[in-house]
């Protein structure tokens, strides 16, 4: 087979994959063969790039860096919604559509109104051309590389989905581009709306990772999802797996005569409809759907703040026309915040791996959408101080989009003289060290960093995670068990672990959680044969980590995942890490000062350094493949580059630091103190037609290759 035809089949068959896994939730294949696949793709790809298709699912993980975004404008403006609060509102609404539709009988299509970013999403010839913003509504940016890297979009769609079919057994011609478009529905170009979000699930994961490092936390899902699509790196993007709903469907000549149709068809067609959606004869049917979703909602995978009702048929949705800003044919019906109102009994003050000490309020048990609430987040001590709550106060509790309920005010017409103010502590609840405050920092810190017993658990905690070293056998109360006989210190420790140390240690743990649903549920941790076994072969086997995830596992404040990826990928080893300066580390892309001097400090700090040298001398690995180049030379000394759309030969960063390494310098945007342009594949229109009114000399790849002169 052909470089090309493999190509054209790899695309075919990781789409269907993708598609599979993401919409029909089938995994047809393991994630080992489905890497190894993809990984065959990249590599082909860079090799014949002229052979790379519009829907190559390598674009999922991004890759492409826009400096701005161009501005597109929508064929079909993108309007807002009518909000409702209130049934007599509704009905209202249902009075106007009557009399607007002169008797005719009309039906409404319920959905529920999801809490994201509204997307736009072009398709041309059955491929995802263009996906955009809302903008003003009349225009808005060009994301469509940050889009690409949702999963369950589809890059090109398909009219009917394939059944599932043994891997081994796939054939070509059951893939091939000859399948799609054949039937005469799917029009040549069409646009489809939806909403883009973040799900609970992965909010509360980055939160997590960002709480690991120290990092501050997202807001909410919302804010997450919006400040994400336009990040301008979209590998950034393919980290934080956005989602997108798909709730209409927009094309000139009309293809469908109702919503319901469309909806029924995108689903088809492979496009993520939620199926929450419900045709509803009457205005009655609408109240039931409202009700029965009030609570129901919260077992969505993502935030929702209310319903949409719309006309089902097209042609009454003409009929009925639009007002300036919004269709007369749909209403949005926003549900009240769902709110309760109990007594504060208790705060618990929670140390977490970088000894921030955060408030968890502990509540009565109250019932707030069909679950017992007994615990809130208070976030910081500026919060409780900007609510001015007291210790048995009574309360309001909201579930908003996130999972755990907030308190969002305090009921003063009901506080008694058995309130009383909140001393927040200003020694650590675990290890009674003297609690900090940083500069400009809203948490307290527990300085004790290795004698604190919860600092020194989450240390370990982050140690052995997936994405450090790995050895999460050794979760779930067997940590605690081994630091308190005494066998770990520091995770350096487990290096030294034998199999006679650790066989039939045993502890019934009774969990103290005064809030949790589980509370006073006993847990028994053993060590049995087979646990040991599995135990001992994953710390071996964490040896071979790479040095990326080595470094992360050191557990660095700021110091993610993927600024340990960009140090390794910049520096090759550690020795080179613990010997570079602030200065140096500053030129590692994505790293500004505070990463950077956090870096220094922690290898200035002995203890730090030994334990180091205790991993090395374990057999860890301490050097990786040193992915950018060394100064080269000065050929582009003096003269100043910007570079949009995709390369052949570089990723962006490798593209930067070979302007770097020779000398040349990145501007940020195109001015007259521009010298270059390189113009890659599916170059921002933006920045072409600006060098060219600035007569701002535009240059391929190749003629850069040509300036290096290498
Ligand atoms: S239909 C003419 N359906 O709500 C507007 N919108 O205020 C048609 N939204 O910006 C929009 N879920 O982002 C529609 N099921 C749904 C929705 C939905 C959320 C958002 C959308 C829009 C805003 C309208």
């Amino acid at each position: 087979m052909n470089p090309q035809e493999r190509i054209a089949e790899l695309t075919e068959r990781l789409n269907y994959y993708n598609h599979q896994y993401y919409q029909n939730s089938v995994s047809e294949v393991d994630d080992y063969t489905f890497d190894q696949l993809l990984t065959e793709l990249t590599e082909l790809e860079k090799q014949y790039p002229e052979f790379r298709l519009a829907d190559s699912p390598t674009v999922r993980v991004g890759g492409t860096i826009s400096k701005e975004f161009a501005t597109v404008y929508h064929r079909f403006p993108m309007l807002s919604l009518g909000n409702t609060y209130s049934e007599d509102d509704l009905i209202e609404f249902d009075k106007r559509v009557q009399k607007g539709l002169n008797g005719q009988s009309y039906e409404y299509v319920c959905e529920l109104k999801f809490d994201g970013v509204a997307l736009s999403l072009t398709y041309e010839n059955g491929v995802l051309v263009q996906g955009a913003t809302r903008g003003d509504g009349v225009r808005g940016d060009d994301i469509t590389n940050n889009i690409r890297t949702i999963r369950t979009v589809p890059l090109r769609i398909r009219e009917k989905q394939e059944e599932p079919r043994d891997e081994q057994n796939v054939q070509l011609s059951l893939f091939a581009p000859s399948s799609f478009l054949s039937s005469p529905s799917i029009p040549a170009l069409f646009e489809v709306r939806g909403e883009g979000f973040l799900p609970l699930a992965e909010f509360d994961r980055i939160n997590k990772e960002r709480e690991d490092i120290g990092e501050p936390l997202l807001a909410n899902p919302r804010n997450a999802a919006s400040g994400t699509f336009k990040q301008q790196d979209s590998s950034a993007v393919a980290r934080r797996r956005l989602d997108c709903y798909i709730y209409s469907f927009l094309s000139d000549p009309e293809v469908f005569q109702t919503h319901e149709e469309s909806l029924v068809a995108l689903k088809q067609w492979g496009f993520n409809v939620s199926p929450t959606w419900r045709k509803c004869t009457d205005i009655r049917e609408v109240m039931q759907y409202i009700n029965e979703w009030e609570e129901k909602r919260f077992t969505l995978p993502l935030g929702t703040d209310g319903i949409v009702i719309k006309i089902n048929r097209y042609d009454q949705q003409r009929e009925l026309g639009y007002t300036a800003k919004s269709p007369r044919w749909a209403i949005a019906f926003k549900y009240k915040a769902l709110a309760a109102s109990t007594v504060l009994k208790g705060i618990r003050y929670q140390v977490g791996r970088t000894g921030a000490v955060t408030p968890v309020a502990l509540l009565s048990p109250v019932l707030l959408a069909g679950t017992t609430v007994k615990r809130a987040s208070l976030h910081n001590a500026n919060e409780i101080e900007r609510l001015g709550v007291m210790l048995n106060d009574t309360v309001f509790v909201e579930k908003g989009g996130e999972i755990i309920p907030k308190i969002t005010g305090v009921d003063l017409n009901r506080r008694t003289d058995q309130s009383v103010p909140i001393v927040y502590p200003t020694t650590c609840p675990a290890c009674g060290t003297p609690l900090i405050r940083k500069e400009g920092e809203a948490n307290f810190y527990c300085p004790n960093e290795r004698g604190c017993p919860p600092q020194r658990q989450t240390r370990f905690e982050h140690f052995i995670q997936r994405r450090a070293m790995n050895i999460e056998s050794l979760g779930e109360g067997k940590i605690e068990l081994l630091i308190e006989r005494g066998l770990v210190e520091t995770p350096a420790d487990l290096y030294d672990l034998t199999a006679d140390q650790l066989l039939g240690l045993q502890k019934t743990f009774v969990d103290r959680d005064g809030g949790s649903e589980d509370s006073g549920k006993q847990r028994v941790v053993s060590f049995r044969e087979k646990t040991v076994e599995n135990i001992l072969t994953a710390i071996e086997r964490s040896k071979a980590q790479p040095f990326a995830n080595v470094l992360f596992a050191l557990g660095i404040r700021y110091v993610g995942i993927t600024t340990a990826e960009k140090l390794a990928d910049y520096f090759g080893s550690m020795d080179a890490i613990m010997q570079a300066s602030q200065e140096t580390l500053l030129a590692v892309p994505d790293t500004g000062p505070r990463i950077a001097e956090s870096i220094v400090a922690w290898f200035a700090d002995e203890e730090n350094r030994t334990f180091v040298e205790r991993l090395r001398a374990a057999g860890l690995q301490f050097v990786g493949e040193k992915k950018v180049v060394e100064p080269e030379g000065d050929t582009l000394a003096g003269k100043t580059f910007l570079y949009t759309g995709t390369f052949a030969n570089f990723s962006r960063e490798e593209l930067e630091a070979r302007i770097a390494a020779n000398g040349g310098k990145l501007l940020s945007g195109v001015s007259k103190k521009l010298n270059y342009l390189i113009v890659g594949e599916n170059a921002g229109p933006s920045k072409v037609e600006k060098a060219q009114k600035l007569n701002v000399p535009m240059i391929s790849e190749d003629e850069f290759l040509a300036m290096l002169d290498v």
